[in-house]
């Protein structure tokens, strides 16, 4: 089986600063960095470095392609990945003190993906493949619909969140993810939403309190692992890449939700977002060192 990501590639400039800055308030940064980030890049090295084969489906800009360095490493293929005259697609990223974030986005090439790329990447996806989509891209909805028309499986994750954009995709997908905050968000924009789609499946992640995953009368919950966090930049991501990565070798959902939820809190013990992914044998390690254990 296969995982292929329609997927944002971002560079990461990030700014650790004592506090995040208020309106109107200049902030001096402790230090700065720059590296691959874009949810879908992250989910991709997520995926991949759990040991799923993964294909990327992305654009960025000409001259940027030392972004892609992790992807050669892991042995993703990029024969998807498009290089345009355009600026390829960044993000702004303060990180305060107690690890929380404030991300500017700008989309640049994430937004020139082209319907014959998806259709030329998903040319080699077999039934029950799954398609990975994220609201940093263009032509999720079409991408959504063409996986779904080909048998494979499909997980959207809504972030940024925008209520109109599950509405354009809800009939194509299998699996909606969410946060808690976004969960409740889309309630309150769509409170006919859940009754309206009874058999897809959702995966809400609750920060500290760990996630959950609901499909019709089936709930699993399991709780966060220990964490000392420093940066929370890219962690659902991590948990997303690592989950799908799981369900794709055939993992139960709890097996597959313990495993996301070992690499998100590994990957938030240190600094950036695809840098930060772990690799699957510090995973395994960190489960078989949990006391009590999963
Ligand atoms: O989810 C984290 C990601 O959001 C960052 O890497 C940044 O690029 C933004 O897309």
């Amino acid at each position: 089986m296969a995982i292929f990501n329609l997927g944002s590639i971002n560079i990461d400039h990030v700014y650790r600063v004592p506090s995040l800055p208020r309106p109107g308030e200049t902030v001096s940064a402790l230090d700065y960095s720059r590296g691959l980030g874009g949810k879908g890049a992250n989910q991709s090295i997520a995926a991949a470095s759990a040991g799923a084969v993964t294909h990327h489906i992305g654009a960025i800009g000409k001259g940027d392609e030392w972004v892609l360095e992790p992807f050669l490493r892991l042995g993703l293929d990029q024969a998807h990945i498009r290089s345009l005259d355009q600026a390829t697609g960044h993000a702004v990223i303060y990180v305060d003190a107690a690890a929380e974030n404030s991300i500017v986005l700008f989309t640049g090439a994430n937004h020139a993906i082209t319907e014959a790329q998806i259709d030329k990447a998903l040319e080699q996806a077999e039934p029950r493949d799954w398609l990975i989509l994220q609201n940093e891209t263009n032509l999720v909805a079409y991408a959504a619909a063409r996986a779904k028309a080909l048998g494979m499986r499909v997980a959207y994750s809504a972030a940024p969140f925008v209520a109109a954009d599950i509405q354009s995709v809800s009939a194509s997908i299998d699996m909606l993810v969410l946060n808690e905050g976004e969960a409740l968000l889309l309630l309150d924009a769509l409170p006919e939403f859940e009754a309206g789609h009874p058999d897809l499946a959702w995966l809400v992640t609750l920060g500290s309190n760990g996630s959950r995953y609901r499909h019709g009368t089936e709930v699993t919950q399991v709780p966060a692992l220990p964490a000392q966090a420093v940066d929370t930049t890219g962690a659902g991501d991590t948990y997303l890449g690592y989950f799908i990565a799981a369900l794709d070798a055939g993992r139960t959902i709890r097996e597959a939700m313990t495993e996301a939820a070992a690499a998100a809190a590994l990957q938030v013990s240190r600094h950036g977002a695809a840098a930060a992914i772990p690799a699957r044998h510090d995973v395994d390690e960190y489960l078989r060192n949990l006391t009590p254990p999963p």
